[in-house]
């Protein structure tokens, strides 16, 4: 089986998506010419389990025109644009990835990708890396190191290494400011913000729009929400970052106090359980539920479709459930990613810098094969400096240089005032 996609005849509008997308990524465009001159990847076989955009097909585009023969599948059932699909495998990839697909599909998929044998893994939330060290055990001599994309992927590689499970380096693509600044904080605000308008095209001002997390990805949130003039409340866990929530001027609460009064309600947490039923019980009718988390965990999905006594799609990627007391509330997206499940993912400007330090880390990956310790292990911040430097040429911006004497001064502790 070389491709399962929903439909070749989709391939047409998948190529005019991945144009549009390659005209508004230059910076890893820049990378392509330099893989396609050095065939940096010649002979070398990458497995991707990432959600199957316009964005992804340009990175893989990317390290095939460095020689890579690359496999790719979806890391979410809901995230895939099936014409992309379409057109990457009429382009002669092996990609395995239908929107909508059960999760049978989902890991026949996955293996699927992981028969190519491959030599580096790239993952969004390390489901290759979790099926390479359970299920598929015979291939892990074969890898020299693996990717990962998004924070709860490295959540999980974290456990992994603590408990001296992870057999083989990978780097933690998401562990670098440049994820954290671009990705995290300005691609998921918007492209959340975006799901939410294209499932309800509810008003943005004047509700209160409850955030539940203010990591990177939250924080990111909270302020575009309230650049919409929402009423804005973060709930959070951990005390510098709800104190960091107040000092950026946010109401900060329990969730069950917000539960209360919230009209949105968005979980980006990382973490199970975020909103539940006893959550529900204590929502106004008519408010609007989304998770932006990589996982379906975030809100309890499963007791919100047992407490209510109708649940009906009433409008693209939008459940309206029912209770017994004439109350209801809406779910986006089943509860899935909804930024990639309503709408299509961060912008192609947003990711071309995450995907360039996804090409990247392939390379140093390769450069360092046999000399990286199994583990976790950060991008080099050299690699994410050049990102930055080559984006800012994008954007045409010219910055200043340290002089000797400053970068002298910077480099010794016995200059004082
Ligand atoms: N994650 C978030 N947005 C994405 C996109 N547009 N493509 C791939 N992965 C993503």
């Amino acid at each position: 089986m070389d491709h399962d996609v929903k439909d070749v005849k989709l391939a047409p509008q998948g190529q005019k998506k991945i144009e549009w997308a390659e005209r508004h990524m230059p910076v890893l465009l820049k990378i392509r010419e330099r893989f396609q001159k050095e065939k940096t990847f010649k002979g070398v076989r990458i497995a991707a389990c990432l959600h199957v955009t316009k964005e992804t097909a340009v990175l893989v585009r990317t390290l095939r025109a460095g020689g890579a023969e690359v496999s790719l599948c979806a890391s979410n059932p809901l995230s895939t644009q099936d014409d992309v699909a379409a057109a990457l495998a009429e382009d002669g990839f092996r990609i395995f990835s239908v929107n909508g697909e059960d999760h049978e599909s989902y890991y026949k998929h996955l293996n699927a990708v992981l028969d190519a044998q491959p030599h580096i893994t790239i993952d969004d939330g390390a489901d290759l890396i979790s099926t390479l060290h359970s299920k598929r055990k015979e291939l892990l001599p074969g890898i020299w190191g693996g990717q990962e994309e998004t924070t709860t992927g490295v959540i999980r590689l974290r456990a992994m290494a603590k408990d001296k499970a992870l057999k083989f380096p990978v780097i933690a693509v998401n562990d670098t400011p440049m994820k954290h600044m671009f990705d995290n904080v300005q691609g998921t605000s918007q492209s959340t913000l975006d799901g939410i308008l294209r499932a309800t095209n509810l008003l943005i001002a004047g509700s209160i729009f409850v955030v539940a997390g203010f990591g990177y990805c939250g924080k990111g949130l909270a302020m575009k929400a309230r650049g919409m003039n929402a009423r804005v409340i973060v709930t959070e866990t951990d005390p510098v970052k709800a104190l960091d929530a107040v000092m950026h001027g946010f109401e900060v609460m329990p969730m069950k106090e917000a539960a209360r009064i919230g009209d949105i309600f968005v979980t980006v947490t990382g973490d199970k359980d975020v909103l539940t039923k006893d959550h529900f019980a204590l929502m106004k009718s008519g408010a609007v539920l989304a998770n932006s988390g990589h996982f379906d965990c975030e809100i309890q999905v499963e007791a919100l479709r047992q407490m209510a006594k109708h649940v009906e799609t009433i409008r693209p990627h939008l459940e309206k459930f029912d209770f017994d007391d004439g109350k209801h509330l809406y779910l986006i997206g089943e509860g899935r990613l909804a930024n990639l499940a309503a709408a299509e993912g961060h912008p192609s400007e947003v990711m071309q810098m995450s995907f360039a330090a996804q090409a990247l880390a392939s390379e140093y990956l390769l450069k360092n094969k046999g000399k990286l310790a199994p583990g976790v292990h950060e991008i080099p911040r050299d690699i994410d400096a050049g990102i930055a430097r080559l984006t800012l040429e994008a954007y045409r911006v010219k910055i200043d240089s340290l002089t000797s004497a400053q970068e002298k001064y910077l480099n010794s502790w016995t200059e004082g005032t």
